[in-house]
């Protein structure tokens, strides 16, 4: 099964790949957690990414693609792939079209989380993140042991672009380079909206309900 996760920042992307890469065993294949790799590493790519991050603003499309076309032609993708926080604008949508008629793997399904702005700003200021890609909340989904991650034992942290004023602008760039992906994926009849406002596990089984379908 291939999935795609779509939504605004904070609308629980993550959070949702993660709880279905345990369920069904399929890789998570964030952009995000790609690119904050690479960061952490200090690698070119992860130079030239941070000033866009820090920011709010999208790196450049063709980094994104080449990124993604390597990431999705690993073994690994050949059972099911989950996406989350790609594509972003349109000519990600068609390059990834296009990658993936060459490997004859078409997404199944996107679920569009929906949540509104004031919700968002509040998920964001609150996260909690680790190294291992592991989030948390510090109230609604906090570590069990203060400042710990559950999973792998190191210390959580904020992320870097999770402040103020950038949170505003990726908001805004959601808005206007991302948003437009909804009616692309309307049109082509796999776009599934949820009401993500709802506490994680009752998003999560809606997420298993709608995936029973394609399984
Ligand atoms: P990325 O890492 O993708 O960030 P994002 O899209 O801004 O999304 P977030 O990770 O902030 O939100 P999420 O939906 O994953 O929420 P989460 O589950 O963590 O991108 C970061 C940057 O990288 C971009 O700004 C850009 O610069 C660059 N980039 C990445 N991909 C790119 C691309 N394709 N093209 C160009 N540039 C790209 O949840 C948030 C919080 O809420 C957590 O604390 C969580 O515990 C909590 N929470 C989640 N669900 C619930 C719930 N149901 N109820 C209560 N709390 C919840
Ligand atoms: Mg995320």
């Amino acid at each position: 099964m291939n999935i795609m996760l779509f939504g605004p920042p904070g609308a629980g992307k993550g959070t949702q790949a993660k709880k279905l890469v345990d369920f069904y065993g399929f890789p998570q294949i964030s952009t995000g957690d790609i690119l904050r790799a690479n960061v952490r590493e200090g690698t070119e790519l992860g130079l030239a990414a941070k000033a866009y991050m820090d920011k709010g603003e999208l790196v450049p499309d063709d980094v994104l693609i080449g990124i993604i076309k390597n990431r999705l032609k690993e073994e690994d993708c050949k059972k099911g792939f989950i996406l989350d926080g790609y594509p972003r604008t349109v000519p990600q949508a068609d390059a990834l079209e296009a990658i993936l008629d060459e490997i004859g793997r078409p997404i199944d399904v996107v679920l569009n989380l929906e949540v509104h702005d004031e919700m968002l700003v509040g998920r964001i200021s609150g996260r909690l993140m680790c190294k291992c890609g592991a989030s948390y909340h510090i109230i609604s989904n906090p570590p069990k042991k203060d400042r710990i991650c559950d999973i792998c034992g190191g210390e959580v942290f904020q992320r870097a672009d999770d402040n103020a004023e950038t949170v505003d602008n990726r908001l805004d760039v959601y808005e206007k380079q991302t948003q437009p992906l909804i009616n692309y994926y309307k049109k082509k009849g796999i776009l599934v909206t949820l009401d993500g406002r709802r506490g994680i596990d009752v998003v999560f089984n809606n997420i298993k309900g709608i995936l029973a379908k394609f399984a």
